[in-house]
């Protein structure tokens, strides 16, 4: 069967870049947005802390700039951090615009939080569950708009760039493959924390829009420099459900305690629990390797189980479901893996190295991050960056135009198991050797392992398990070969 449906503008990924992206480029404009499931299993939908803006009194723009430099070790592109920095504010009127409501004081002022590295409080939030609050106010914007049309069981295959002015997209759905054309395609697929064992990602997070990226021509950098955060629940009964604890808890007074119920960021840093993530981190790997034990503690009685139920009732309802009572007990954390600072290479408007491809959002490498990203840009970086990417479409695209072809198959994308064993054994293995700390060694030997793996499964028939298999391993070897060649952190 052959149908005949041209889009404009087709969108990867559901996460906020995607989402805003879509509702910021002009409604004229036939759009697609294909994601490979709801938007609960996005990273933006378990997004807790909030969105970093300089809206608070005394803060400003240059001082949100130069946290962000600091934190980033100055590997950040000043420019890309000055357009952030710069344009907050008006993203964050953008999301009110659109129905958002943060969290405000009883004069109408923004409720702002504290996070790592940021000297003042400078972080909008929504409770302790920022991201469903904004995810779930823009989706009934898009669910509005006549525009856009939405494929929720799409698992994009492949992208086939052209200099002519229609792309092409390929992807499986539960019964066929479809391939598609349009004038742009906008990749915002978000990270790869799903390559680790530990780690606050959501299911499903493994990096398939880099290896796309990569398989397609595109430049892409620095799959390596992952930031780790320093307090994901540890659950002592194995299983890690990568359940985050908000750094917000620990600008709201939470104690990072070692087994002996000591204090250790004091003689780490001056700004203690609320220094860099990475200096955090790695503080704690350290005190779990001195204390032989698998976690740290995060002591939040001082803070007490009433303001901490008001003010992170997600946190303290997920505690209580373990049994922790958070007046008396301490909550198991130990870091995890976060956040991708590297990603595939834009300019600022989100432009790739083909003409017709962007990218936005974490799957992105605009440079804005550095080597470690401040908390709570993320979502901002999606909103500026993602807006971005939508005012240059829109300037460069008329109306429709591209004779895209969408044909659709009945051919059934060949489903096989997931080896999930294997896939464990590597998360776990990624955990111990390209976690925190590399072990080159190690990684040496695991690359011709993996190479071999790779070449069996390219000689596979085509299945959509094969492919992500391919694309978990194609990612995996980038970010090796980067450790080998010194380009890590
Ligand atoms: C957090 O709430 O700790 C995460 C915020 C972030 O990663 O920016």
């Amino acid at each position: 069967m052959e149908k005949q449906l041209d889009y404009d503008v087709v969108i990867i990924g559901a996460g906020l870049a995607g989402v805003y992206t879509a509702l910021m480029l002009k409604p004229s404009l036939r759009i697609a947005i294909l994601s490979a499931g709801p938007i609960s299993k996005t990273n933006s939908y378990l997004a807790q802390g909030g969105i970093a803006a300089p809206v608070g009194v005394g803060d400003s723009p240059e001082w949100h700039f130069e946290d962000t430099m600091v934190c980033g070790h100055g590997y950040n592109s000043s420019r890309a951090v000055h357009k952030l920095t710069n344009e907050a504010t008006e993203a964050i009127l953008n999301l009110e615009a659109l129905g958002v409501v943060f969290d405000k004081n009883a004069d109408g002022s923004y409720f702002l939080g504290r996070e790592g590295a940021h000297r003042l409080e400078r972080i909008l939030r929504i409770g302790d569950y920022t991201g469903r609050g904004v995810m779930e106010t823009l989706w009934q914007r898009v669910l509005e708009r006549s525009n856009l049309s939405i494929m929720d069981d799409a698992y994009v295959t492949a992208i086939h760039p052209s200099y002519d002015g229609c792309q092409f997209v390929e992807f499986a759905t539960k019964d066929k493959m479809v391939r598609l054309g349009a004038q742009k395609v906008v990749i915002a697929t978000g990270g790869l924390g799903r390559l680790y064992a530990r780690t606050s990602n959501n299911e499903g997070i493994y990096g398939d829009g880099y290896a796309l990226a990569m398989k397609a021509g595109l430049g892409v950098a620095h799959l390596s420099w992952v930031q780790f955060h320093p307090t994901v629940f540890y659950n002592t009964q194995g299983m890690q459900e990568g359940f985050l604890i908000s750094e917000a808890v620990r600008g709201a007074g939470g104690l990072l305690k070692d087994s002996k119920g000591q204090r250790f960021m004091k003689d780490v840093h001056p700004m203690m629990e609320l220094a860099p993530r990475d200096i955090v981190s790695k503080a704690i790997l350290d005190v779990m390797k001195k204390c032989g034990s698998e976690h740290v503690w995060l002591d939040v009685t001082g803070i007490g189980s009433k303001q901490m139920h008001d003010h992170f009732p997600t946190i303290s309802a997920y505690c209580d479901s373990k049994g922790i009572n958070l007046d008396v007990d301490y909550i198991p954390v130990s870091p995890g893996a976060h956040y991708a600072m590297g990603g595939i290479v834009t300019d600022l408007n989100g432009m790739t190295s083909m003409p017709g491809i962007y990218a936005a959002g974490e799957c992105a490498y605009t440079g804005v991050h550095g080597k470690n990203r401040l908390a709570s840009n993320s979502l901002l970086e999606a909103l500026v960056f993602g807006g971005a990417v939508a005012r240059h479409i829109s300037e460069a695209v008329e109306a429709i135009g591209c004779d895209g072809n969408l044909s659709q198959t009945e051919m059934a994308p060949n489903e096989g198991a997931i080896d999930d064993l294997k896939a464990l054994n590597l998360a776990n293995w990624m955990d111990l050797h390209m976690g925190i700390v590399k072990d080159e060694a190690a990684i040496r030997g695991m690359v011709s392992v993996l190479e071999n793996s790779l070449a069996s499964i390219q000689n596979e028939a085509f299945s959509v398990t094969r492919r992500r298999e391919e694309n978990a391993l194609l990612v995996r070897l980038k970010m090796m070969k980067e450790v080998l060649a010194h380009d890590s952190i």
